[in-house]
């Protein structure tokens, strides 16, 4: 039933946004950060994703932070992700957001052809686990680079002015990039359908994204195995994993 209404809902949507979180790369093996197995019940993010972490320790930081790019970097699309980068390209109308620094939505891209590759890119709010930044000038750059956090001298650094380069991912006490935020609060206040699929939408502003579709009159449909604050904004909730879910969703027949 759920899921007849939320096939009708995007059919009838001329735009849709899709705002993700780390649940849709779960099943691709990426760590989520909350919950069973997260990434911050083994962690501390104060020690780890902030500025202030960073000052204290640049090491430790980009030590996590290669490890991460490891385990990630060896990661692959699921179906979940191909569904949506699909949904992207064939629909006009379709914008992807995502919070996950993970890259996977931009590898699902990749595995379509010229236009629609594009057409499927993401933006992404958190930035990437795979652009490298300076801490001082606005050089930065894409990389898959192994991290030698043995000394300070071995850590990445800037190119350009030489000074210490650092992950460019959206650290906790850091605002978000301004243009992707706007892009991203422009594109939900004029959406019908916002699909939300595998976040805890429990950090902002990315959470305020689904309720801004929803203030406009628009639907939330969300895709969770759990419930969420952003459930009882939901017009349908769908529980389970998203590879399941969201391809049974969009790929219904027209
Ligand atoms: P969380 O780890 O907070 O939440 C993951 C969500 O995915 C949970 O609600 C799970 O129930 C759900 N989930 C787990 N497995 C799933 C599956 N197979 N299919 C669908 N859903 C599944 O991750 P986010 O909400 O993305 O920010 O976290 C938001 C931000 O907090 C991250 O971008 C990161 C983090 O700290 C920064 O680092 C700034």
């Amino acid at each position: 039933m759920e899921r007849e209404h939320g096939q009708q809902l995007l059919s009838r949507a001329d735009r849709i946004v899709v705002l993700t979180g780390a649940g849709i790369s779960a099943e691709s093996g990426v760590p989520t950060f909350r919950g069973e197995g997260g990434l911050w019940k083994s962690y501390r993010a104060e020690d780890l994703a902030t500025p202030q972490a960073f000052a204290k320790d640049p090491r430790l930081v980009w030590e996590w932070y290669g490890w991460r790019r490891a385990l990630v970097g060896a990661c692959k699309p699921n179906e979940a992700h191909l569904a949506v980068a699909r949904l992207a390209s064939d629909r006009d109308g379709v914008s992807i957001i995502t919070q996950n620094v993970d890259g996977l939505h931009a590898d699902a891209a990749g595995q379509l052809s010229g236009s629609s590759a594009q057409r499927a890119m993401p933006l992404e709010l958190h930035g990437s686990l795979f652009v490298t930044r300076c801490t001082v000038c606005d050089w930065q750059r894409a990389d898959r680079d192994a991290i030698d956090a043995s000394s300070i001298e071995t850590l990445p650094h800037c190119q350009r002015c030489g000074a210490l380069a650092r992950p460019a991912v959206v650290w906790f006490g850091e605002s978000l990039n301004p243009q992707v935020h706007e892009r991203a609060f422009h594109a939900a206040s004029e959406a019908s359908v916002c699909l939300v699929i595998g976040t805890s939408g429990v950090v902002q502003p990315a959470a305020s994204i689904a309720v801004a579709t929803y203030q406009r009159g628009g639907a939330i449909i969300e895709v969770n195995p759990t419930e969420t604050p952003l459930s009882p904004y939901a017009a349908v909730s769908i529980r389970g994993r998203a590879s399941v879910i969201v391809t049974d969703l969009l790929n219904a027949p027209k």
